[in-house]
């Protein structure tokens, strides 16, 4: 089986093309900049251009068993949500699953997946437990998940089988928790506001290894929470964080000051969190290598 990684070059696809790369699978790196890829990754990885709404450049790859694992988008964190970052953050997403869909369906009857990111901001503001099949949220980040997932749905009809990843925070070396140590390392580290919002997460090995458990077994498809079991407020993950570094954790984040300086993105994104559990890979067989978060943290961080 053929490994297609889109936004190869991100904090995630870097980690998979080489997950699946050391495991002997054929993996093509699609980016928007094939040469920054090919500087990264070893040289048996076919490193390919991405273009959005055209996928000319590696619609042969398709011409046998493939999953196509799309994680592009525009950073959540990139910039504040001003109206026009707000669209970026939506056609990026839209037009590289509109790409993706027109591709397969150009190439049909194959042993085709699909598994596409999503994220737990589909379950907006929520403070009870949810599950897959809770319903969506109604905040702006809520609002574009569920555009996001719905972007892909003709492809079953066309015999793509079709895995929705619904990522809560990806913890590794780079990404968000690169950013959240700083604060830690200069003695000012704590939770964002209260600090009760849940924080759903998840070790970066365990989405790569979940992936590999949905591409080896034809009957899982649909929405997947990946998110570890054990579910934490922001301030435990804080605290956790804290413990791990050997720093104070104590000083919170005013919620008036990061809502005045990031507006929308603080309350959406930051002030709010999901308890999030991950029933259905559990009731896949799924075995978490990293189920706790101190664990987990102190892999990394190590
Ligand atoms: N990391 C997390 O904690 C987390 C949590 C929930 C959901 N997710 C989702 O998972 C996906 C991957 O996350 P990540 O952390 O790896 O993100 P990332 O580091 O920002 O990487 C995303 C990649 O997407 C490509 N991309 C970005 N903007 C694009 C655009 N306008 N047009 C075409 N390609 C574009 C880029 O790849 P190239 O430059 O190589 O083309 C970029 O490196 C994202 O969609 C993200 O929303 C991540």
């Amino acid at each position: 089986m053929k490994i297609i990684i889109t936004g190869a070059t991100g904090f995630i696809g870097r980690y998979l093309v080489l997950f699946f790369s050391e495991r002997k699978f054929p993996v093509v790196a699609l980016s928007r900049n094939p040469q920054k890829a090919k500087n990264i990754f070893p040289p048996h990885v076919t490193c390919l251009p991405w273009k959005n709404m055209d996928a000319a450049s590696w619609l042969d790859e398709l011409d046998g068993p493939a999953a196509v694992i799309n994680l592009i988008g525009e950073n959540i964190a990139g910039a504040l949500w001003t109206r026009s970052y707000k669209q970026k953050l939506r056609d990026s997403r839209l037009n590289s699953v509109e790409t993706i869909v027109q591709a397969f369906q150009q190439a049909p009857g194959r042993d085709h997946i699909l598994i596409q990111a999503s994220a737990v901001g589909y379950y907006g503001n929520v403070h009870h437990k949810v599950d897959e099949t809770s319903p969506a949220g109604s905040d702006f980040l809520a609002r574009l998940v569920v555009e996001w997932e719905n972007a892909s749905k003709t492809l079953e009809a066309v015999g793509v089988r079709r895995v929705l990843a619904r990522l809560g925070v990806v913890l590794g070396r780079e990404g968000a928790l690169r950013k959240m140590i700083l604060p830690y390392k200069l003695f000012a580290g704590g939770p964002l506001g209260s600090g009760k919002q849940g924080f759903p997460w998840i070790h970066i090995a365990d989405v790569a290894r979940a992936m590999l458990l949905m591409i080896e077994h034809d009957e899982l498809y649909g929405v997947f929470n990946f998110v570890a079991p054990q579910t934490v407020t922001q301030k435990e993950f804080s605290r956790a964080l804290g413990k791990v570094l050997h720093r104070p954790a104590w000083l919170p984040a005013p919620a008036p000051l990061l809502k005045l300086l990031l507006g929308e993105m603080a309350r959406s994104a930051l002030l709010s969190g999901q308890f999030v559990e991950p029933k259905k890979l559990l009731a896949a067989g799924f075995r978490f290598q990293f189920p706790e978060l101190k664990k987990a943290l102190e892999d990394i961080l190590k």
